[in-house]
């Protein structure tokens, strides 16, 4: 058999996405353990699902972290402003808003580095995790750009409807098909490859909730196969010409899945 798959997971709610993929581990359909569990707040209910099932765990208090108004004497000691904020495109200018965004979140993806050290994983999955990286952590995590090391699941079928509400964006759109989304973190926000779609009807009678349920279900599924093709190392990145904004064209790295090796 294979050697495991060391799988860390950060979380910041219910933790449903995290159940999921430690079932599809004892159920072997992944050939891999969920080697720790990170949290961004200390009530996250993802973090009983951790201690039921004897995962390690750590918590990252973002929100304490953001209010210290000590944070410069915090920042890590290669943390570097103007390299990070050139990287990430979130925000079209610098300003000291932004500045403090970097700072604090720096010191927060410090503190995960330092606490996932220990554990020898080998895939980091965001499961309901409401944080963006940024490049100070992406960089330390993907040590190539080729081979990308952490996993989200989004709530819609990218690129439509980023962002933190998915399911309730495409409802409110009145949109006939919802989905979710396995993709790849990049600097951007929810700009990462994507590796699996799954989609379902939207219904006329259905509601918020119905289609949470569904989007849901739908996840828990897809992130076990995305995670499943990663295990076998079948997932691989090539770069395409792709349209951007504005009909413009720009190189967009996607995944190519690779067959079953026999
Ligand atoms: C999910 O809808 C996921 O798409 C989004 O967070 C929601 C909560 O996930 N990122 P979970 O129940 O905490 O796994």
């Amino acid at each position: 058999m294979q050697k495991k798959l060391k799988i860390a997971a950060l979380i910041s709610g219910s933790g449903t996405n995290l159940q999921a993929v430690i079932n599809a581990c004892i159920k072997k359909e992944i050939n891999g353990k969920i080697v720790c569990v990170g949290a961004d707040r200390p009530n996250a209910l993802g973090l009983k699902r951790a201690k039921k099932h004897n995962i390690p765990a750590f918590i990252t208090d973002y929100k304490k972290i953001i209010a210290d108004n000590n944070i410069e004497k915090k920042l890590p000691v290669d943390f570097n402003i103007k390299k990070i904020s050139s990287l990430q495109k979130l925000f079209d200018k610098t300003n000291k808003k932004i500045e403090r965004f970097f700072k604090t979140r720096a010191v927060a993806e410090a503190d995960i580095l330092n606490k996932l050290d220990k554990f020898k994983f080998n895939l980091i999955i965001l499961a309901g995790f409401m944080r963006k990286l940024t490049p100070y952590f992406i960089d330390k995590i993907n040590k190539d750009s080729k081979t990308p090391k952490i996993m989200n699941i989004h709530p819609a079928l990218l690129p439509a409807f980023p962002g933190t509400d998915g399911y309730k964006d495409a409802f409110e759109y009145g949109a006939k098909i919802g989905g979710c989304t396995v993709h790849f973190v990049d600097y951007g926000e929810d700009t990462g490859a994507i590796i699996a779609q799954k989609s379902f009807p939207i219904l006329d009678g259905d509601t918020l909730e119905t289609i949470k349920q569904k989007g849901l279900k739908a996840e828990w599924e897809l992130y076990t196969k995305a995670i499943k093709l990663f295990e076998e190392g079948r997932l691989t990145l090539i770069t395409k010409n792709a349209a951007g904004r504005g009909g413009f064209k720009i190189k967009r790295e996607i995944v190519k899945i690779l067959e079953r090796m026999v």
